[in-house]
């Protein structure tokens, strides 16, 4: 999308702003898989409970599966439970990701949420990720203070121009700052609308403990279980620009979620202090001179 908008537009863009944004709401109970979702690959890798409540995703020696919504969105929250895989899941990559593209295009924007899999009694552990025009290499790896494979947790995104905000079970486990909110920059995704996906695939060259694990195919299929998708955001209408950021409509664009608040401070700063075990921010040997956004605080 281009940066410089024409008077025409921005005139276009404020007529359109009563009628713009419809938010969608899928509750697992009212919506079904096919309302929201299209499969990407591997249809026979995927199945669904007898209710169509909850989803499996499966992975095993030939292939894995992975699934997307149908429609596009540009800031809101979006919101998913999740199991993952159980006992043995060495090499097994879990991922819940929002993309502008539907491949890897070279100027995507992303967001993700991988699940990375491991030994039996061995913690799973986390690692999000941040793309902006193609450009990622924002990692950041948690341990979780749970087990996220004996029940259902919830993995949520919220995205509005002030932050982007990493959440499990509505704590904020990683934020991510823009600097200013009106100007586009190169390390920000704002501007592309994204579709939201999940799939489940083997990495044993890289995921676990850094590909010295690998998978024990002997214990296939490797299964990871969904149910809940909820999306409030504004979904995407081409051709015009639409989810336009204002401060006057949608609660996630609002002034109170421009930051945490301060039990969300409180239990992030928890979180930073004992389960954060990666961070390309305090990366000195693969990045000499940090990022620029690594200065942005996300405590104001
Ligand atoms: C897997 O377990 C090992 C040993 O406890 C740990 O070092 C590693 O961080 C865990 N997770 C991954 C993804 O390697």
């Amino acid at each position: 999308m281009g940066v410089r908008v024409s008077p025409m537009v921005l005139l276009l863009a404020m007529v359109t702003l009563m009628a713009c944004c419809p938010t969608l709401e899928a509750d697992g109970s009212s919506s079904l898989f096919a309302d929201n979702f299209d499969i990407m690959w591997s249809e026979d890798h995927f199945k669904t409970s007898e209710d169509g409540k909850v989803w499996y995703l499966s992975l095993d020696k030939e292939t894995g599966c992975g699934f997307q919504t149908k429609q596009k969105f540009r800031f809101g929250w979006f919101s998913m439970k999740l199991k993952l895989v159980a006992g043995d899941s060495a090499g097994v990559v879990t991922a819940y990701y929002m993309c502008s593209d539907t491949g890897a295009g070279p100027k995507r924007d992303e967001l993700d949420f991988e699940f990375l899999g491991n030994r039996t009694g061995e913690p799973y552990l986390i690692q999000t990720n941040v793309y902006k025009d193609g450009v990622g290499g924002r990692e950041m790896r948690h341990m979780l203070w749970f087990d996220p494979t004996e029940d259902f947790h919830s993995y949520s995104i919220l995205w509005n121009t002030h932050h982007i905000v990493f959440f499990v079970d509505r704590v904020a486990v990683r934020v991510y700052q823009n600097a200013n909110a009106d100007k586009p920059n190169d390390f920000f995704p704002s501007e592309k609308p994204m579709y939201i996906f999940s799939s489940i695939w083997n990495a044993d060259d890289w995921a676990t403990r850094g590909g010295l694990e690998k998978t024990d195919w002997k214990k296939a299929p490797f299964v990871s279980t969904y149910k809940e998708f909820s999306v409030d955001a504004c979904q995407w209408e081409d051709p015009y620009p639409s989810c336009v950021s204002t401060t006057t409509q949608n609660w996630w664009d609002q002034y109170d979620s421009w930051h945490l608040s301060d039990s969300q401070k409180k239990d992030y700063a928890w979180i930073l202090r004992n389960l954060v075990i990666y961070d390309y921010c305090k990366d000195a040997e693969r990045y000499p001179t940090l990022p620029s956004e690594c200065d942005l605080s996300p405590w104001e």
